[in-house]
């Protein structure tokens, strides 16, 4: 394990490169380590810079950028030939993602968003003879497991709405690629909780670094021994670079570790890193909530050459840099 200083992840030689969910979390970090190795991006997302703060936040980075075009588009209704037409690689990152709110009225939104815009993708992909489609699916597929590493051949339990539709993404583009007559190789990356700059505001990590930062009370669902396998989004993204140019037959690979821990680890890691206590408060586990994610990692070794590199120390003090620096320039 190192910190984050090591250089940045090397994209393999990809020419032309479609990004869906660039105005993302880890789609706008992939497409800018894409955009640095001289790839031109085409980076496809419903959301644009005046969306939300978020979007915002993650497009300033590539707007502007040599190679980068930018497409606002919803995938469920836009013509997709035009955009992944001459694409090497298709990087399908949109959709909804979040465990907790897919149990309510949004369930029609997570179908639409992770099931039928992959649908769309994958069917404009396999027509134009797109060579690859990476496709982010999700460690939430395994559902409740013991203390035993989740392999890719485990049996999945998905234990949320979410998580059933991120394996029915991974299985339908996985599907496409079986027909004989299909071109197209598909990669699935089931991610493991990812963290690092720009991490959405709602998942754990923000907001235990914006906790410790303002002193608002952070609440914990559940009693904070849940252990997730925290994925730093440099690592995330180099997984991702290499199952662009992995065999044809990778299927199915997780992309989890750097460090294991608990949520109570998390809160002490943020109060050391700022010198601040974080003010806690506990709520009952929210339903889908899984007590730990593990990933067994060989064989992102063996088929994409990858592994972890960077620890929870450093990569939270990483974010939190990054969370001190945007705050004060929204501040300013
Ligand atoms: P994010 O919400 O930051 O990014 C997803 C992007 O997809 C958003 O910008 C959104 O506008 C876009 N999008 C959604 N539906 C769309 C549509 N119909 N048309 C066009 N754009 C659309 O999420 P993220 O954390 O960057 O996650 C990216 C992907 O990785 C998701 O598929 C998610 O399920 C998966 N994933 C994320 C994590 C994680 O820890 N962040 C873990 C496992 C899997
Ligand atoms: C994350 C992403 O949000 C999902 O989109 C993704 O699919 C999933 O990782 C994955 O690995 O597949 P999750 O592990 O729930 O989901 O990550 P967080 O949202 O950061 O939550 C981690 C834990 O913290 C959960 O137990 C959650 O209940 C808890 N939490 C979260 C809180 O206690 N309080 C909060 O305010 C937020």
């Amino acid at each position: 394990m190192t910190g984050t200083t090591q250089p940045v992840p090397q994209a393999p030689h990809i020419r032309r490169a479609v990004v869906t969910g660039s105005a993302g979390f880890i789609g706008s970090h992939l497409a800018h380590a894409l955009l640095r190795e001289g790839t031109t991006v085409i980076g496809v997302d419903r959301r644009h810079e005046t969306s939300d703060q978020s979007a915002a936040a993650n497009l300033a980075p590539l707007i502007g950028q040599p190679g980068f075009i930018a497409v606002t588009a919803d995938l469920l209704n836009c013509a997709l030939e035009p955009v992944l037409l001459d694409a090497d690689v298709v990087f399908h990152l949109a959709g909804m993602p979040g465990v907790r709110p897919s149990w309510g009225t949004q369930f029609g939104a997570y179908v639409q968003c992770n099931i039928l815009a992959a649908q769309r993708v994958m069917d404009a992909a396999t027509r134009l003879g797109v060579p690859r489609v990476v496709v982010a699916s999700s460690s939430s597929v395994y559902g409740p497991t013991t203390s035993q590493a989740s392999l890719e051949t485990d049996h999945p339990h998905p234990a949320s709405p979410y998580a059933v539709t991120k394996l029915a993404e991974e299985q339908l583009c996985l599907a496409h690629a079986g027909r004989p007559d299909c071109r197209t190789g598909v990669a699935a990356l089931r991610y493991f909780t990812v963290y690092g700059p720009r991490q959405r505001a709602d998942m754990f990590i923000q907001r235990a670094l914006s906790a410790a930062l303002t002193g608002t009370t952070l609440r914990v669902y559940g009693d904070g021994r849940q252990r997730r396998d925290f994925t730093y989004i440099d690592d995330t993204v180099a997984a991702t670079l290499a199952a662009a140019t992995a065999s044809n037959d990778t299927g199915v690979v997780n992309v989890g570790g750097g460090t294991n821990a608990s949520l109570t680890e998390v809160i002490q890691l943020a109060e050391q890193l700022t010198g601040r206590t974080v003010p806690v408060e506990y709520f009952t586990t929210r339903n889908g909530d899984v007590p730990l994610t593990r990933a067994d990692g060989s064989r992102a070794l063996t088929h994409l050459g990858w592994k972890p590199k960077v620890d929870l120390t450093s990569g939270m003090a990483a974010q939190l840099q990054h969370l001190i620096r945007s705050t004060a320039r929204q501040a300013a």
